[in-house]
């Protein structure tokens, strides 16, 4: 599908925890027009009906991703429907934005990624905002530039303020592991910052159940350490992930190249504010991923409204995106088997 006018038309499915975010975004966000929201549930539908009075409310998805005055299909729903959902607003000839993770299982996300390729002529991306932040940008022109010479590892960390509730611990059992559902950004940026089609070999991942003992039972830890090695011994990527921080949430990256090395949000700030006392001097941390990554989410509407009005070159790659479920599959395999696996690629 060609988009014939400046304004680009966007149906929304799901409008749940993450759909509400972007809806509200892409209200604030210029030349796009939110034309149709679907979700089944009657009180979210109501949330739209308040929020977005000028689009066309859907119960179900058949329905709406048919709708003529839909160029673009924003699919902010579970992710065991993402593989389904894109075929179809592929079918209907939609460009698509998919929320990450891209699909639950490594063979998923490559059947969407080849799917893909049978529509040149429709954009699809799988969304990652650290691709469109500044300081993950940045990082990437710089590497790209050769500043730090050839990638020798990379480390890049997600740690989650400590939760115990039901809700949380519901959602955990259903996350897919800690790998996939919370390294899976961290797998994404490295892959964003190598900048090069690599191919990932094995995997080796363990991790510990000090503080949640019952994740042991959904074959999950509560604290994880992955290490990824690329073809030929060229790189390694290694990733760490918790479900315990104390002091808020803490998402860092660093590079370490032949000639020096990058570090980003190494001190992860919600405000650049430091207060000195009598104890020393502390900075505010950010406390949810939302906090230090809420421009980046706007950036990455704008640049998928460009990549399809305009062909502007765009930070998204779906390959990359299947690349990162497999590597997070893969290390979730490990730590189950407790040994190194292969990665799989298809
Ligand atoms: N980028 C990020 O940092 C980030 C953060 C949170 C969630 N996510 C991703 O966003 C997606 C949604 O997560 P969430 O936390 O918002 O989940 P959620 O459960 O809060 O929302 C899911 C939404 O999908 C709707 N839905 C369910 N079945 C549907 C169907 N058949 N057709 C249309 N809508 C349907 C639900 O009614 C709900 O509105 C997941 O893939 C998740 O991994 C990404």
């Amino acid at each position: 599908m060609t988009v014939s006018s400046n304004v680009l038309r966007i149906g929304v499915a799901g409008a749940g925890r993450m759909g509400r975010i972007h809806i509200e975004n892409l209200l604030e966000t210029r030349f796009v027009q939110v034309t149709a929201i679907c979700t089944p549930v009657k009180v979210e539908q109501d949330w739209a009906a308040q929020t977005v009075p000028e689009a066309n409310i859907f119960a179900d998805f058949k329905d709406f991703v048919a709708q003529d005055n839909i160029d673009a299909v924003m699919l902010v729903t579970p992710t065991g429907l993402h593989k389904e959902q894109v075929f179809s607003a592929l079918q209907h000839g939609k460009h698509v934005f998919c929320e990450k993770p891209l699909a639950m299982n490594v063979k998923d996300a490559w059947d969407v990624y080849y799917e893909s390729l049978k529509y040149p002529h429709l954009k699809v991306c799988c969304a990652f905002p650290r691709r469109y932040a500044a300081q993950y940008m940045e990082a990437a022109r710089r590497i790209k530039n050769g500043e730090i010479g050839g990638i020798i590892t990379l480390r890049s960390s997600t740690t989650d303020l400590h939760m115990d509730n039901e809700y949380f611990i519901n959602y955990i059992k259903g996350s897919g592991g800690i790998f996939v559902d919370c390294n899976i950004h961290d797998i994404d940026a490295c892959l964003f910052l190598i900048g090069e089609d690599k191919l990932p070999v094995r995997a080796y991942a363990t991790g510990t159940t000090n503080v949640f003992p019952q994740f042991a039972e959904y074959g999950d830890v509560d604290n994880g350490l992955g290490l990824v090695e690329f073809e030929c011994g060229s790189l390694v990527m290694n990733v760490y992930s918790s479900r315990d921080n104390r002091h808020g949430h803490h998402s860092t990256t660093e590079v370490i190249g032949t000639k020096g090395r990058i570090l980003i949000n190494g001190e992860p700030r919600i405000l650049p504010i430091d207060i000195s006392n009598e104890h020393g001097t502390r900075y505010l941390g950010a406390l949810d991923h939302m906090d230090l990554f809420s421009a980046a989410f706007k950036a990455e509407l704008a640049g998928f409204r460009d990549w399809v009005l305009h062909d502007t070159p765009a930070n998204f790659n779906l390959k990359d995106a299947a690349k990162a479920v497999s590597i997070g599959s893969s290390l979730m395999d490990s730590l189950r088997a407790k040994q190194a696996v292969p990665v799989t690629t298809l």
